[in-house]
């Protein structure tokens, strides 16, 4: 009882069920509800403004960036705006030792040096619907959740036919508020899209991964790309006839800047965010996966680091992967941090506690919470192995690639085998043939398995680390994955032959043993049990909450569609005695200037400017250059390249991180500590125009300038 009271006690402070006043991403064609309220915080403009399907309208200068980011159409001819760290692959795909654009920028100077790039695309929302009756028609209340699955999937594949036919449009349906409805996007995909401008890394990745996730933070995280289309303005493969896209909509860039308090949305796509999972969930991921997954990146790091230190070949080999490791490492680091300080799981416990005694004379919503206890115990029996596996059995290439191996052996399909060798072949051109960067990986992440008992398979033979160890450079020595000749030689078998050598290979071994470890038997089947009962039951959930809090406005979780966030420019304390500001400016670049340290390294031609002042009309009234500034915007992965609008619906930013102190926000939003960090356009605009020389790039754009 006593426990309880304090439970109540403790949700009565912190966050509450409902969302706080910034909190939220909210669906564009719904936004005439919340309109009252973002004019109220400042905006100018209107919903209708932001998405309209009758006339052009911001959403229509609005992209998903390739699979997982967001752009901006800045030019009537498809000029589009995205993060450095979203182009970044791109970047890298272009540079070589002799042409490294990844460290020394890239800027075309004419139409015919953008450069084309190949599997990106670009997507336009051309209007969204609601279709939850469509989709649900036919669901029933008591039928299996198999049942009702099958209904759904054929409603959706007849929706989404139905609105595109006849048209080059791609229809999307995605469920909202685990299923309760179902919004569809008829989309237009841009498949020619080329690199225009790029700040060298040292500009556009300055900080790297030392100030990742932080604040105060110097990062001129910006490229620029351009869609071409063919004669009739519509999407098409690349081609040398293609032309620029002249866009419906393209935003307009104000060079007032923002201030302390100004009002400003975030118009992009937020990929997941886990706003009313229980106490379970919480405490899974911060207390268990994010330690395990923590340790065995920092095992792929540090080797990849050290690797990157020794060459410009090896940085620009590794760089890509190395970003998105990192990301990820440093991210949930912050998380844990955050969800520890706000007592996260006593948080969720204290409002489900909330939900029992509401739900107490609820037949419908009764049970809900206890069978979601008895699922995520079922859960918490497997779902580390489903951590091993991601983040240790998959880290080295050289287990990727038995992978491979392993599925030939299981399926008689050839196109595993074609596919196997020009991966293979790829590879040894990128690669060494003996990597020891990859073999240390190996080495450690397996060791790491089996010191803490999740490689059982391995005790059998062995009794020390040392054992174990010797054990694992054998494997690596003697696979035929590091051989070429002899891969080509099994891979060239009869198929039984070749079933055969590769059920002999050492490394296709330890992985089947891996594999059957963490997945066999029925663990796969109950993970994913679990996890589609948990699904099912926050469906009934979150039906629930929304009842028991009729007059709030619950926003869907994030799933890489279309949102806006709103709030205002606001500097922070993240911890006791520090607040801090809203903007940062280029002086604080020279502030953190330090040859020794490659994160810190500053161009010669940066500092020349700086010294000079030379700002031209991208400084502030004060006379500085602005870099970047926070606000209290909801933002997640898929917001960077965001554009972050004022109360005009001006760009004035663009979105690309968050600060350490709110990295849990994905699943609890503190106002007192979740900011969205932006890149100021000014900042942008400056290197463009004055540090880069392409003021051709600058001229296409739209200035206003008060
Ligand atoms: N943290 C930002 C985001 O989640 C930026 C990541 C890119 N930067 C990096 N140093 N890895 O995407
Ligand atoms: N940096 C993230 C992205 O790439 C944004 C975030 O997680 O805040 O989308």
């Amino acid at each position: 009882m006593k426990r309880l009271l304090a439970l109540i006690a403790a949700a009565l402070m912190m966050a509450p069920t409902v969302c706080h006043a910034d909190e939220g991403m909210w669906i564009p064609m719904l936004l005439g509800r919340n309109q009252a309220a973002m004019q109220k915080a400042g905006m100018h403009i209107t919903a209708q403004d932001i998405y309209d399907i009758n006339k052009a309208s911001l959403k229509d200068a609005v992209l998903l960036f390739g699979g997982g980011c967001t752009g901006e159409f800045v030019s009537d001819e498809g000029l589009v705006l995205t993060n450095h760290h979203c182009g970044y692959s791109y970047i890298v795909k272009h540079s070589t030792v002799e042409h490294d654009y990844l460290t020394n920028g890239f800027w075309a100077m004419t139409r015919e040096q953008e450069i084309p790039c190949p599997g990106l695309t670009v997507t336009r929302l051309v209007y969204m619907q609601d279709v939850t009756k469509e989709v649900l028609d036919g669901v029933t209340e008591g039928m299996s959740e198999g049942d009702r699955e099958t209904i759904i999937e054929n409603n959706i594949k007849a929706v989404s036919a139905k609105a595109t036919e006849g048209t080059h449009y791609k229809a999307v349906i995605k469920p909202f508020y685990y299923g309760n409805q179902y919004f569809m996007y008829v989309n237009e995909v841009f498949t020619d899209v080329r690199l225009v401008g790029a700040p060298p890394s040292n500009i556009g990745k300055f900080g790297g991964d030392t100030d990742n996730w932080m604040w105060p933070r110097h990062t001129g995280d910006f490229s620029m790309f351009r869609v071409y289309v063919d004669g009739s303005n519509k999407p098409a493969a690349y081609s040398k006839d293609n032309v620029p896209y002249r866009p419906l909509k393209h935003l307009e860039i104000s060079l007032k800047g923002v201030d302390e308090g100004d009002f400003t949305f975030v118009f992009g796509y937020p990929g997941t965010t886990r706003r009313y999972v229980t106490h379970d969930y919480v405490d899974l991921a911060a207390n268990q996966e994010n330690p395990v997954r923590i340790a065995l990146r920092t095992i792929r790091l540090d080797h990849y680091n050290a690797a990157m230190r020794q060459s410009a070949a090896q940085r620009l080999k590794y760089a890509s992967r190395v970003a998105g490791i990192a990301n990820g490492w440093k991210k949930w680091q912050g998380e844990s941090l955050g969800i520890e300080r706000l007592h996260g799981v006593e948080q969720k416990m204290a409002q489900e506690e909330q939900f029992r005694q509401w739900a107490k004379d609820k037949p419908q919503y009764r049970d809900v919470l206890d069978s979601m206890e008895a699922n995520y115990a079922q859960l918490r029996e497997v779902s580390l192995e489903w951590t091993y596996f991601n983040e240790a059995v998959m880290a080295s290439d050289f287990m990727q690639r038995a992978y491979r191996l392993f599925r030939i052996q299981r399926n008689s399909d050839t196109a595993l085998v074609t596919s196997m060798r020009a991966d293979s072949e790829k590879y040894f051109e990128d690669f060494d043939q003996h990597s020891p960067v990859d073999e240390a990986i190996f080495v450690e992440t397996f060791l790491y398995m089996w010191e803490h008992g999740y490689a059982p398979y391995m005790n059998l033979k062995h009794s020390t680390d040392a054992e174990v160890e010797a054990t694992l450079h054998k494997v690596y020595a003697k696979s035929i994955l590091n051989n070429p000749k002899k891969l080509e030689k099994v891979l060239s078998m009869k198929r039984e032959k070749m079933i055969h050598a590769i059920g002999t290979d050492p490394a296709v071994q330890i992985f089947s043993q891996a594999y059957n470890y963490c997945y066999g038997g029925d663990k796969r089947q109950r993970h994913s049990t679990a996890n589609d009962n948990i699904q099912r039951l926050m469906r009934t959930y979150i039906k629930g909450m929304m009842e028991q809090y009729p007059d709030s406005n619950f926003f869907p979780d994030a799933n890489l569609t279309l949102r806006v966030a709103y709030g205002h420019v606001e500097g922070f304390k993240p911890k006791d005695a520090t607040y801090y500001t809203a903007y940062s400016t280029i002086d604080g670049i020279m502030e953190k200037e330090n040859p020794d340290v490659y994160d810190y390294r500053v161009e010669p031609r940066l500092k020349e400017l700086w010294q000079k002042k030379d700002y031209g009309h991208y400084a502030t009234k004060k006379g500085e250059l602005p870099v970047a500034f926070i606000a209290t915007n909801h933002t997640t992965g898929g917001n960077s390249g965001s554009p972050v609008l004022n109360a005009d619906g001006q760009l004035v930013g663009i979105n690309f991180d968050r600060c350490w102190e709110g990295t849990m926000s994905d699943l609890l939003f503190d106002p007192a500590y979740c900011r969205n960090i932006s890149l100021d356009i000014r900042y942008c605009l400056f290197i463009i125009d004055k540090y880069a020389g392409a003021r051709h790039l600058v001229d296409e754009m739209t200035l206003v300038e008060q």
